[in-house]
């Protein structure tokens, strides 16, 4: 076991520690990226929004024209089976799916005899420290050179792997793509922005992931009656926004307190943004943490 992925990892059926778990070089994944991915948050060892993450799952295989190899129940199975194996109470559950290996390389689907690869694993869920969260941490934007269908959770991720290698050379935490003068999401998050005490939530549409997370920030905001417009939000908007926020399973909701170099707003995580992460976290402890 490393000290990053729990024994034993999932492989196509089987439980297997991850040293042996092996696929072949001609493995679509690997020659394409021709798969699909999901990351679940798991709280008290509850994963959180797996219904949720799943059918989003059967969205973006339906979308990339796979099948999907388990059912609902089979995933979840699997699921339940790395949580209870894992040493960590707070996890992340990461889940792929492949088109397989054919014996050969070409670029159109493989023969139907041609099974999916399926891989899951858990790993520690990395919260972010709490002074950081404090201070908020600093994104850069970059041009959106992403293809477009956005929406899918595939593992073809270059673009967003460039964006964010390019944010941490310069120092920062988060890329935000900006596309037709727009704003989009970050390389591995959406983006929300508060102006005048409204926030700002870009549309689901094909340039932006839709966020199991970004969901639970509209209901949150709906529930505590806090002014929330979902519509498209304009590069100038961004800049001139009070407060910048990143949120994703894994980060939950963190400000972006530097962009470009620029203060957001005061420079300081805003009233909004705490107020919300607070309702965030009361909601894990008391809905997220039961399952
Ligand atoms: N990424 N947008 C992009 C491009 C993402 O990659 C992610 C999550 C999100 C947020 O989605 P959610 O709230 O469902 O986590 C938005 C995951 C965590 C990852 O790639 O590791």
């Amino acid at each position: 076991m490393t000290p990053f992925v729990a024994d034993p990892v999932y492989l196509n059926g089987q439980f297997l520690p991850l040293a042996e778990a092996g696929i072949s070089p001609l493995d679509r994944g690997f020659l394409y990226g021709d798969g699909v991915y999901e990351v679940i948050p798991v709280y008290s060892r509850q994963p959180f929004r797996i219904e949720e993450h799943l059918r989003r799952l059967e969205a973006t295989l339906a979308g990339i024209r796979l099948a999907n190899p388990l059912s609902l129940g089979d995933w979840k199975a699997v699921v339940e089976k790395l949580i209870a194996a894992a040493p960590w109470e707070d996890q992340s559950i990461y889940l792929q799916v492949t088109r397989g290996a054919d014996d050969k390389r070409d670029h159109a689907f493989p023969p139907a005899s041609v099974t999916p690869t399926s891989l899951a694993f858990a790993s520690p869920l990395v919260t972010t420290p709490a002074d950081v969260r404090a201070r908020g941490v600093a994104a850069i934007t970059v041009a959106d050179q992403r293809w477009a269908r956005c929406d899918l959770k595939v593992i073809s991720l270059l673009a967003n792997v460039l964006a964010r290698q390019q944010a941490v050379e310069e120092g920062c935490a988060e890329a935000l793509l900006i596309r037709d003068s727009f704003l989009k999401e970050g390389a591995a998050s959406n983006i929300f922005v508060v102006k005048d005490g409204v926030v700002l939530a870009p549309p689901k549409t094909q340039q932006m992931l839709p966020g199991i997370t970004y969901d639970v920030i509209l209901e949150l905001a709906e529930q505590h009656g806090q002014a929330l417009v979902v519509r498209e939000i304009s590069e100038g908007e961004l800049r001139a926004a009070d407060e910048v926020w990143m949120t994703s399973s894994t980060k939950e909701i963190l400000a972006i307190t530097t962009l470009d170099g620029a203060l957001v707003g005061t420079g300081q995580p805003g009233p909004v943004g705490e107020r919300m992460w607070q309702w965030y976290q009361d909601f894990k402890n008391t809905v997220m943490r039961k399952g």
